[in-house]
């Protein structure tokens, strides 16, 4: 491993010589006799710890801190005191240093605090790394939309991410519904507290309550010791609701209550816990339908609906599919650590034609598997899995969506039908009584069909 730099600041040629003995086998040590020249040094050397004189002619140490804590507050500041007088040790701990070593030092001492400072120090950098690798996967320039429903989106989002509005996310499964989620907290004021996810269908409905509000000790027979819920941990920060069209109608009640007062109380407690929380929701449910059936409350539902963020569905922005294509295709390589690969016009022209019932993600899933999978560059059409190049959905995934109330049975129905109604006439070059020959149904009956389905003579 790299070795750690310390910057040491001294107008005593014996106190830097003796510093860095003492440091040289553990960092990467320079010298400078000033407080000038430690402040012109430091932007260029970037060292992972200063060891800061207090005492010196020109600029004095605390002088100097002052500056570097100004320029970066990050760097790890040692102040050396000629004495330990305590005045000048707590002057520069408010001025931010961090600790403070006394001359004529103890050896031990002395490498010791440098090493907490460095400890120090790799600790801030590895948070702000992480905290920036999860902010960048979530910035606006890695979520695709140029088309203007998803353009509408982003103003949407931009305007209430700041504030502490309720949203509701609408869309089909892989609309991106939970990176949108996580894009509002990420570019919120809450985004260096806790963003808590909850998904209401995963947990089952005796166990939600707990979850959401937490209970006491021995509120029931399983609970062994006190424990918080998704609410309480979610204080200060965002919780997202995923799924909330499953949730029980016990709960929604419960929920309406923490939303109206911002309160409630655990399993078994007695005592009222009161949260600053953000709430964001998602459903792939319709839940105007959902009040409409009683399964849903719209009391409930106009607290959600605050703001509401309908995701369109891929096949109704089809002119962000070549976008999303290449960020795919580029993203995904550099997660599997292969190199990037081209795509043929023709294969994009079949991810046109192709209705993507599964959404972003499933288009995210094909160009996955076309990297690995496929040893052509660029990609072309005969690397395409069959259901994208014949354009048709499986029926596997259309049983799916009517079971997860996406789509209407009748719609379902109907599109099948008018699938093989437009097969039919194309096979028989558009002669309606052929065609109706061809389904074993009169010519009457396939045109009243392909009225109700609207399917235009013309265009069949
Ligand atoms: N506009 C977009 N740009 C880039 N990636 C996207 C976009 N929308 C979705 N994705 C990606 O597609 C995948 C599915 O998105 P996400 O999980 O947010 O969908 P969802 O709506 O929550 O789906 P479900 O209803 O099934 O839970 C994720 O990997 C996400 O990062
Ligand atoms: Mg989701």
């Amino acid at each position: 491993m790299e070795k750690r730099r310390v910057l040491i600041v001294d107008d005593d040629a014996g106190v830097r010589e003796s510093v860095r003995m003492v440091l040289k086998g553990h960092y990467e040590t320079s010298m400078v006799t000033s407080g000038e020249e430690a402040l012109s040094a430091i932007p260029e050397s970037r060292p992972d710890v200063v060891l800061l004189d207090v005492l010196m002619p020109g600029l004095d140490g605390l002088a100097v801190l002052e500056e570097i804590k100004a320029q970066d507050p990050r760097v790890p500041v040692v102040m050396l005191t000629a004495t330990k007088t305590v005045k000048t040790a707590v002057t520069a701990m408010k001025l931010g240093a961090f600790d403070y070593v006394t001359k004529p030092f103890d050896v031990e001492e002395l490498t010791l605090t440098v090493e907490r400072a460095a400890a120090d120090a790799a600790r801030t950098a590895e948070l702000e790394q992480l905290r920036w690798e999860v902010g960048k996967r979530y910035s606006p320039a890695n979520i695709i939309g140029s088309a203007p429903s998803m353009q509408e989106i982003f103003r949407t989002i931009g305007m209430v991410a700041p504030l502490k509005t309720t949203v509701l996310i609408t869309g089909e499964s892989g609309t991106g519904k939970e990176l949108i989620a996580k894009a509002i907290h990420f570019q919120s004021p809450r985004a260096e507290r806790s963003l808590v996810t909850l998904n209401c269908a995963a947990i089952p409905e005796n166990l939600l309550e707990s979850e959401l509000f937490g209970h006491e000790r021995g509120s029931f027979t399983d609970a062994h010791a006190r424990k918080l819920g998704q609410f309480e941990l979610a204080d200060q920060g965002t919780i997202f609701l995923d799924e909330i069209g499953e949730l029980a109608p016990s709960l929604q009640a419960k929920l309406l209550r923490v939303i109206e007062q911002g309160e409630f109380m655990r399993v078994g407690g007695k005592q009222t816990i009161k949260v600053d929380v953000r709430i964001v929701a998602a459903t792939n449910r319709d839940l105007e339908e959902a009040m409409r059936d009683g399964s849903f409350r719209s009391d409930l539902f106009y607290r959600l609906n605050v703001v509401a963020l309908p995701l369109p569905a891929l096949r109704e922005r089809v002119e962000d599919l070549p976008l999303l294509i290449k960020h795919f295709l580029s993203i995904k390589a550099q997660e599997i650590g292969i190199p990037e690969k081209a795509i043929s016009s023709e294969a994009v022209d079949t991810f046109l034609r192709y209705p993507w019932p599964g959404n972003v993600r499933e288009i995210e899933n094909v160009i996955e598997r076309l990297l690995v999978l496929s040893d052509h560059d660029p990609i072309g059409v005969e690397d395409l899995p069959e259901s994208i190049r014949s354009g048709r959905v499986e029926t596997a995934t259309i049983q799916h969506q009517v079971l997860r109330r996406e789509k209407s049975l009748t719609d379902a129905v109907d599109e099948f039908e008018r699938e093989i109604i437009q097969a039919a006439l194309t096979e028989v070059g558009f002669n309606q009584t052929r065609a109706a020959d061809l389904l074993s149904t009169t010519r009457r009956i396939l045109k009243y069909r392909m009225d109700k389905l609207g399917i235009a003579e013309a265009d069949a």
